[in-house]
């Protein structure tokens, strides 16, 4: 295979590489090992929001070695313009219920806060016994709202940052790295 169609080369589109696919499969291996440690004596619902999360929740659950399930909930915050009103729209709901259950959300990036802040009070009201977040990605400097991640894979710089599930307009959520995207993609478009 040459490197053009390969898709470890790096992406024309990526400006530079922030986070390599070594450095996620290794770091998914201490987050997995934390998670079971921690709830070694209970029953975790590991939640993904989609769809960026579908990335890091399939690697994540492979390092568990803890009793676990797997949901995903879609949501959608009303616009770019209505984001700092932190009102989350439903697209696809659980379909379990959280009562008396121990919640870990996965998150592929926490950039705002808004989505989790959501989340994090619909489960509790919900009757979740605890909510925690594991989040792939923290923004650094981006968040509007506090949000306690115990489980945090990377804190980058506040770019525009594309893969492992992360996109731009739907694309290069399969690319096997984190980059950031170059300004030339979203300036043109
Ligand atoms: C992204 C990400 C989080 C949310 C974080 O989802 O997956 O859910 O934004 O942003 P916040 O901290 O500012 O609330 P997005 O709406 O891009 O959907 P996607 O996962 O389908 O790409």
């Amino acid at each position: 295979m040459n490197n053009e169609t390969s898709v470890t080369a790096i992406h024309p589109d990526v400006e530079r590489m922030l986070v390599s696919e070594e450095q996620l499969r290794q770091r998914n291996i201490e987050l997995g090992a934390a998670i079971s440690r921690d709830y070694a004596d209970r029953e975790v619902l590991i939640v993904g929001v989609l769809k960026g999360a579908a990335w890091f929740v399939s690697d994540l659950t492979r390092q568990l070695t803890c009793d676990f399930t797997v949901d995903y909930m879609a949501v959608s915050s009303y616009g770019a313009a209505h984001k700092s009103s932190g009102v989350v729209r439903i697209l696809k709901d659980l379909e379990v219920p959280l009562e008396g259950r121990h919640v870990l959300i996965a998150e592929d990036i926490l950039d705002t806060g808004l989505t989790l802040k959501y989340l994090i009070r619909n489960f509790l009201a919900r009757g979740a016994a605890s909510v925690e977040i594991a989040a792939c990605v923290v923004k650094e400097g981006a968040q509007e709202e506090k949000i306690d991640v115990r489980y945090e894979g990377f804190v980058l710089p506040n770019e525009f940052v594309v893969g492992y599930g992360l996109d731009y307009a739907e694309r290069y959520r399969g690319l096997p790295y984190i980059g950031v995207l170059s300004p030339r993609v979203y300036e043109d478009a």
